[in-house]
């Protein structure tokens, strides 16, 4: 219905002049008009738009009015057209059948009768508009009424979209924090354990290393020797592994450059996987530097990529890819700069019951003596321990994306400080007070520094260490165990750093706890450790010692 139309009168009066006069009485009193020559005009003028229609009766009578009807009946809910009808014969509708016939069929009609009087028609036809402009206002209402009713129903849709959306997160945090909750529980079972058995590892892998010195030209002793120290050794990687997956790693982080670090490890990947697996490492330089032991970080990604070697039995591709990432919204992540390394094979992928439990300890579908299944746990360990996470992606059939991430350290690396060597050359004449409350470890530690040639006084406390460094006066460097009962081995390097500030201490430790906290400026060496690393260490903290001495020049 076109606006300009919608007030206008349709005139149907074909016989005659009444057309015309009534057109020229709506038209003085500022009504508009259109005059149709029959019914079809006037269907057509309808459906342009109208106010109210001014209809004599013999234009409806004895003609075909169906589509008039038709038109009547499909007006929408808000529309009940008003009509003028012009009548020649009076009296009531019971004596006028035809009148009768026209009221059912217009509905909402007014009668006028010929000859009619100016005054009249103009009130009528004023009459209908009005009528006419009240179902227009009603149009208007009901239109913004189903405006809102969609609007409504729009919010609801959506509103019903974000509670399954909110619910959906919510169920997935859940079940984040429940396998967090599991992992962190399995963390705690395995460091205890873990880290009683790195003691008792201590005296193992030692006193072996000191047998060997001793069994001379005795070949068979030295294989047996030998063959102990390797089962202890590898017992020892595997209480690594342990210790790691606990997040009690003893680590070393430093700001390490990935690119540089994935770099170094690119001749040692290609050989570990063979030559039917394609290995392709990219790296940006502009990489920024990560906080991680790069030690630890080479020793994760080797053992994911050789978890991608044993998916790939017939071979594939091994890609390894590093890139910076920024954290902002991240349940498993504090907001942040992370550097990620993605480790992904075209391998024969995890079924989901298998992804969910890839990082448990000991869980391994390589059978048995083929696989520890701590792989995974030693990465996701040592990953949250540097305060960022191990992140795995896998489908059935579609490879596996194993993905590290580790925060970004605001300090750049030193180049020369990452691979360098410590020689050992023991200071023969030094004395050494070791404190331990373990004896088997003591003893065993104790022997190892008499073999090397140092001078050599126990304490099986941090109370008794203190004690006889103020009665022995030729101490020059103090080795403790880390977890004493009373006073730690942190506590007692704080009492003898004030006591003798210059002298070096050496930390054991096979725990993590002290790598961030106090202590962690204190030189250590985790457990279980060989002579020569013990050696090693010992000599670089006795030459350090001397170069900070500032020798006295007499006057000559
Ligand atoms: N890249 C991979 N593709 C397919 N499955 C994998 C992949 N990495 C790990 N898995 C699955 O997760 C399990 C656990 O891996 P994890 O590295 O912890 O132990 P493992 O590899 O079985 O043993 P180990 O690491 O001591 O050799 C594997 O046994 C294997 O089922
Ligand atoms: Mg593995």
């Amino acid at each position: 219905m076109r606006g300009e139309f919608a007030e206008r009168a349709l005139i149907l009066t074909p016989l005659g002049r009444d057309d015309r006069i009534a057109a020229a009485m709506l038209a003085e009193a500022h009504m508009r008009s259109t005059i149709c020559p029959d019914l079809p005009a006037f269907l057509i003028g309808l459906n342009e738009g109208a106010g109210f229609g001014i209809v004599a009766e013999e234009a409806l009578l004895r003609t075909d009015v169906r589509d008039l009807s038709a038109w009547i009946d499909s007006q929408p809910e808000w529309s009940d057209f008003p009509f003028v009808l012009l009548t020649r014969r009076g009296g009531g509708l019971e004596r006028n059948p035809d009148a009768r016939r026209l009221l059912d069929l217009l509905g909402n009609v007014n009668f006028l009768e010929r000859p009619f009087h100016p005054t009249t028609l103009v009130s009528l036809a004023r009459s209908a508009l009005r009528g006419r402009k009240r179902q227009y206002d009603a149009r208007t209402t009901l239109m913004e009424l189903r405006d809102s009713e969609d609007r409504l129903r729009r919010v609801n849709e959506t509103l019903e979209a974000r509670v399954e959306e909110r619910t959906r997160e919510h169920e997935a945090a859940l079940a984040q924090l429940h396998e967090a909750q599991k992992l962190e529980m399995l963390g705690q079972l395995t460091g205890g354990v873990a880290h009683d058995f790195n003691n008792l590892l201590t005296p193992v892998i030692g006193n072996l290393d000191l047998l060997r010195t001793q069994v001379g030209n005795n070949s068979r002793a030295a294989r047996l020797i030998q063959s102990a120290l390797q089962a202890a050794s590898r017992a020892a990687t595997l209480v690594q592994r342990l210790l790691a997956f606990a997040r009690r790693q003893d680590l070393q982080p430093q700001s390490v450059s990935i690119t540089a670090l994935l770099d170094g490890m690119t001749d040692m990947i290609s050989r570990s996987l063979g030559p039917t697996i394609q290995v392709a490492i990219s790296a940006p330089p502009e990489l920024p530097p990560a906080r991680v032991d790069p030690n630890q970080l080479e020793l994760a990604i080797l053992n994911l990529a050789i978890n991608a070697r044993d998916a790939m039995p017939r071979g594939g591709h091994l890609t390894i890819s590093a890139t910076e990432e920024d954290v902002r919204k991240d349940g498993r992540l504090a907001p942040g700069r992370y550097v990620r390394v993605c480790v992904s094979d075209t391998g024969v992928g995890m079924d989901p019951l298998t992804l969910s439990r890839a990082i448990e300890p000991f869980y391994t579908t390589k059978g048995i003596g083929k696989g520890t299944g701590l792989g995974l746990s030693m990465v996701h360990g040592l990953a949250a321990q540097l305060g960022g996470m191990l992140d795995l992606h896998s489908n059935q059939g579609e490879g596996t994306t194993a993905e590290i991430w580790m925060p970004v350290s605001e300090i750049m690396p030193d180049p020369a400080k990452q691979d360098e060597p410590v020689l050992a050359r023991p200071n023969q004449c030094a004395t050494i007070l070791l404190a331990d409350d373990e004896d088997l470890v003591r003893h065993g530690t104790a022997d190892m520094l008499r073999d090397i040639g140092y001078r050599v006084i126990e304490a099986t406390s941090g109370g008794e260490a203190l004690r006889l460094i103020e009665t022995e006066t030729d101490i020059d460097l103090l080795i403790t165990d880390y977890l004493m009962p009373g006073m730690s081995g942190v506590d007692l390097a704080r009492q003898i750093r004030s006591l003798r500030p210059a002298m070096p201490i050496l930390l054991i430790t096979g725990y993590s706890t002290i790598a961030e906290g106090p202590g962690a400026e204190l030189a250590r060496l985790a457990k279980p450790f060989r002579q020569t690393d013990l050696a090693s260490r010992i000599a670089g903290l006795l030459d350090q010692a001397c170069e900070n001495v500032i020798p006295l020049v007499r006057p000559g």
